[in-house]
């Protein structure tokens, strides 16, 4: 199958699951749901949710989207996830965005304190959904995957770093952290949510887990060298908030030509960390599909 075919039947196999499970706009309280339908439907890659299909679908041994019903909440579950983390990311107080895939941000739709709430509401609606997952045990352990994932450990720490350190300040190892863990840290949960569930065995799970993080890393150098270079199509905004912002990124700490050494070193890695899992053409097409996002 075509990467392309891959990416869109997923991606709207997701945005099916997200319509059922997500409470609509005009339930009490409508701004709360009207807000959180905002951000959720507003035309996100399903990065996330796709990437879990497809190393759920690799370790199955066959692509076929019927079995995947039993695993679309989880998906789903991510992409709230990494919905709220957008919504709370573009807030005043955060990176101050006034626009997120070419529409309005949601506290410029709703107002911060909706905002707010919305992506709060958001991510305690993932872990709903993973409750629904009819392995109790399994339910637990990915209740236990997605909160890591989040943590301060996680996703959090990374957003907190990256919000106290200014360009200057950091060290690249520091930079690699907020890296790994604000973008990384879901990707990884997406890989180890898809072995969880497929009963991947443990070697499998390393190296899927290190392709996620690898995957990550790369995909945010490339972001923030869009973020200097990039078009507002590509962006869903003007570039320039990260210098706005005084933020430490792979281009303004190495130059744009040092990111982007580092992002195609760290993915040609990738690609041949993965060699030894079998049918992986997927797997291998979505590294094309995050190197192909580089501008220059
Ligand atoms: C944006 O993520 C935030 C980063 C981690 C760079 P995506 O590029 O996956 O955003 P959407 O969901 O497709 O808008
Ligand atoms: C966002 O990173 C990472 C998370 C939301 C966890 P950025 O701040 O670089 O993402 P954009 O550029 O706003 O999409
Ligand atoms: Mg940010
Ligand atoms: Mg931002
Ligand atoms: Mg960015």
């Amino acid at each position: 199958m075509k990467l392309e075919e891959y990416f869109d039947t997923r991606r709207s196999f997701v945005d099916k699951g997200l319509k059922k499970f997500l409470e609509p706009s005009n339930q009490y309280p409508e701004q709360l749901h009207k807000a959180m339908n905002y951000s959720v439907f507003s035309g996100g890659k399903r990065l996330r949710p796709i990437l879990f299909f497809a190393a759920y679908e690799t370790l199955k041994q066959a692509l076929n989207i019927r079995s995947l019903t039993k695993v679309q909440p989880a998906a789903c579950a991510l992409e709230l996830v990494h919905t709220a983390s957008l919504i709370h990311d573009d807030l005043p107080s955060m990176d101050n965005s006034d626009m997120r895939r070419n529409y309005p941000t949601c506290h410029k739709e709703f107002g911060v304190p909706t905002a707010i709430l919305a992506g709060d509401a958001l991510i305690t609606k993932a872990f709903e959904l993973l409750t629904i997952i009819r392995d109790s045990q399994k339910a637990v352990r990915s209740v236990e995957i997605l909160a890591k994932a989040i943590s301060t450990r996680g996703m959090i720490g990374g957003q907190t770093v990256d919000v106290l350190t200014t360009s200057g300040k950091a060290r690249s190892n520091v930079l690699r952290y907020i890296h790994l863990k604000k973008t990384g840290s879901l990707l990884q949960a997406s890989m180890s949510l898809a072995c969880e569930l497929a009963d991947a065995d443990d070697n499998v799970r390393v190296t899927l887990d290190n392709y996620a993080l690898n995957v990550g890393l790369a995909y945010q150098i490339i972001d923030d060298i869009l973020d200097e270079i990039g078009t507002s199509d590509v962006l869903g905004r003007d570039p320039g908030e990260d210098l706005r912002n005084d933020k430490t990124t792979y281009s303004g700490m190495f130059g744009l030509d040092g990111a982007k050494k580092k992002a195609e070193k760290i993915l040609d890695d990738t690609y041949k960390s993965i060699k030894t899992i079998p049918n992986n053409d997927i797997l291998v097409d979505y590294i094309n599909y995050v190197k192909d996002r580089m501008p220059i």
